[in-house]
């Protein structure tokens, strides 16, 4: 157990599977009380016993945090159970489709809009009153798609651009009420959306996107929690506004860099977690 996060409250959205996972797990090891929340479905039981077991504190919480109501009492429990709330986390999000625009559905593009961004927002506006009492902050997932934007799936990196620029104004509005607010832009995460078993890339898609990073490989869900860490922790204190990629050089990367990446960039670390449910998304609907 490490002391980056002593002392902390924390909630951590979608945190029942994939990135969340990862994020809930090492906040706990750094000594975060955690609330695990997600949609009904979701696993957050089964992370907070494993978080237990392991000796940290953490409780779940099941709605759809797009409703502004279950926002509310997902940070009502944090504060009536450990008594603050110093760190929001809006991990959550879907990945519902990859399609051309011209056969993109519309029920797909509401449901980005609702999980993507609603949640944000939600979350945010119900987290804000706590956080300006204990000056803390929130960190967000965007995506290098909401910089770069991408093929067969422009709606999902609108949303993620949307986040960006949302957190942007809130850092320059928020300052003045003590809070930071930071962006976290993942590359191709080894979670269930990169895979084409569990998710909606098939395999031109999947390997396009691991060729298109400079490592040639996905990113595991603990280097990306490893980047939520520092920007929530007090290390960042002088960090707001950042979006922060965590993409192994897709940003920068022409062509399909990641053939040519050392063999050692190639290999995914072990990492000191044990993730049981980083591919279990279910939101991810394969068309
Ligand atoms: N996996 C990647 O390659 C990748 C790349 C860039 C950005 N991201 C971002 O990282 C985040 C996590 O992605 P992941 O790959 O771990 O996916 P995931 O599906 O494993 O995790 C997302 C979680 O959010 C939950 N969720 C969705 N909508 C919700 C709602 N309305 N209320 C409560 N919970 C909700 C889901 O049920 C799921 O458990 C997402 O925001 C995603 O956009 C992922």
């Amino acid at each position: 157990m490490g002391n980056r996060l002593e002392g902390k409250v924390a909630i951590v959205t979608g945190g029942g599977s994939g990135i969340g996972e990862a994020i809930s797990k090492k906040f706990a090891k750094e000594g975060a009380k955690v609330v695990v929340a997600g949609l009904p479905e979701d696993p957050v039981e089964d992370v907070v016993k494993e978080i237990q077991e392991e000796g940290g504190t953490a409780i779940p919480f099941n709605a759809d945090l797009s409703v502004l109501a279950n926002a509310e009492s997902c940070v009502s429990l944090a504060v009536k159970q450990y008594g603050k709330l110093d760190i929001l986390i809006n991990n959550a999000g879907t990945f519902p489709e990859t399609n051309m625009l011209s056969d993109y559905s519309e029920e797909a593009f509401d449901y980005l809009l609702k999980n993507n961004n609603k949640t944000v927002f939600a979350m945010s506006k119900a987290a804000l009153p706590e956080l300006q009492k204990t000056k803390g902050n929130i960190v967000t997932a965007g995506s290098e798609s909401g910089i770069l934007g991408i093929a067969q799936n422009a709606p999902y990196g609108a949303t993620k651009g949307f986040n960006h620029a949302f957190t942007k104004g809130l850092a320059a509005e928020q300052a003045q009420k003590g809070v930071r607010c930071n962006i976290v832009a993942p590359g191709p995460i080894d979670t269930g959306w990169t895979h084409k078993e569990t998710g909606p890339m098939d395999s031109q898609m999947e390997q396009m996107v691991t060729k298109g990073t400079l490592m040639g490989r996905r990113g595991t869900p603990e280097e990306v929690a490893n980047v939520y860490l520092f920007l929530a922790s007090d290390e960042a204190s002088y960090v707001t506004g950042a979006v922060f990629p965590v993409d192994g050089g897709t940003l920068i990367a022409k062509g399909p860099a990641g053939d040519q990446a050392a063999e050692s960039m190639k290999q995914q670390p072990d990492g000191e977690l044990k993730l049981k449910h980083s591919k279990d998304s279910h939101t991810s609907v394969r068309k």
